[in-house]
């Protein structure tokens, strides 16, 4: 399979092929995307901060932890594009700061993009990251980095004003340099129009079905654990099951004895050593 680029995606998004995204935090999961022939990008998202490292809010992952954890999905992946969320506090500071954050993911982790959450305010940003060379896909709706200012993870631009306010700043960021976007938590509607008004891959998250890609966090998708699934979410698996019943025989296997089997899973000593041994 060979390796997706941003062109393939652009060419994806002309011929209506949709693009499909899905988080990793580990090698293991890096290895799960890389897998299938028909995953296009492998998003080390800074979900990380609560399915992988059990944090209440991204706001709480450092720079540090996401270099580190996208460090080994890069080492994981092969025909997915790679790229991974910039935490919180790592690019707001000043234009310097973030640029140097920036270069850190990129030579630190090998990750080969970098996801932005923001709109008017980050345009600066995205041109300064792209006239440089680190490809930049913007993050617009539903900014989880702002859940407090946000008073909680809401749907974003329900009403004429606020649909119109994302509408630009989408536009805005594309002009920028932005050559993907994440859409996240917006009405169907509004998934649609921003993906007929723009012209880079969206990828969706609760933005309805007419984005050019769909992205969703790899432990809702697969069903590692029973915490709050949010309506957007669909469990392609149902893994937690699995794993509980694992767990319950091989501490079953152990109380009662059957494991490990002197026969199978066990080495044996030559009867005239042991004979002498004693
Ligand atoms: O952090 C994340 O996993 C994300 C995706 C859900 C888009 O930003
Ligand atoms: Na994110």
């Amino acid at each position: 399979k060979p390796k997706v680029t941003i062109q393939t995606l652009q060419s994806m998004r002309k011929s209506k092929e949709p693009i499909t995204m899905l988080t990793a935090y580990d090698y293991p999961t890096a290895l799960a995307c890389s897998s299938n022939p028909s995953i296009d990008v492998t998003l080390v998202g800074d979900s990380l901060a609560q399915v992988c490292l059990g944090y209440r809010s991204t706001t709480q992952l450092t720079l540090d932890q996401m270099i580190h954890h996208a460090s080994a999905v890069a080492r994981g992946t092969t025909h997915p594009l790679l790229v991974a969320d910039m935490p919180f506090g790592s690019y707001h500071a000043s234009i310097d700061d973030a640029i140097n954050n920036a270069i850190r993911m990129v030579r630190e982790s090998q990750v080969e993009a970098v996801k932005l959450e923001g709109g008017q305010e980050i345009v600066n940003l995205v041109q300064k990251l792209t006239s440089i060379g680190i490809p930049v896909m913007a993050h617009v709706g539903l900014l989880p980095q702002r859940h407090i200012s946000l008073s909680g993870y809401k749907v974003q631009g329900k009403n004429v004003a606020s649909a119109l306010a994302l509408l630009r700043a989408a536009k805005a960021l594309e002009e920028a340099g932005a050559f993907s976007m994440v859409v996240e938590a917006v009405p169907k509607e509004l998934g649609r129009y921003i993906t007929q008004n723009v012209n880079i891959p969206t990828i969706g998250i609760g933005a309805g079905p007419w984005t050019n890609g769909q992205v969703l966090v790899w432990d809702d998708a697969m069903g590692t654990w029973p915490g709050h699934k949010a309506k957007f979410v669909r469990r392609f698996a149902n893994l937690q099951p699995v794993r509980d019943m694992g767990v319950q025989s091989f501490a079953n296997a152990i109380k009662d004895g059957s494991f490990p089997d002197p026969q199978r899973e066990s080495y044996s000593m030559e009867q005239a050593e042991w004979t002498r041994f004693l």
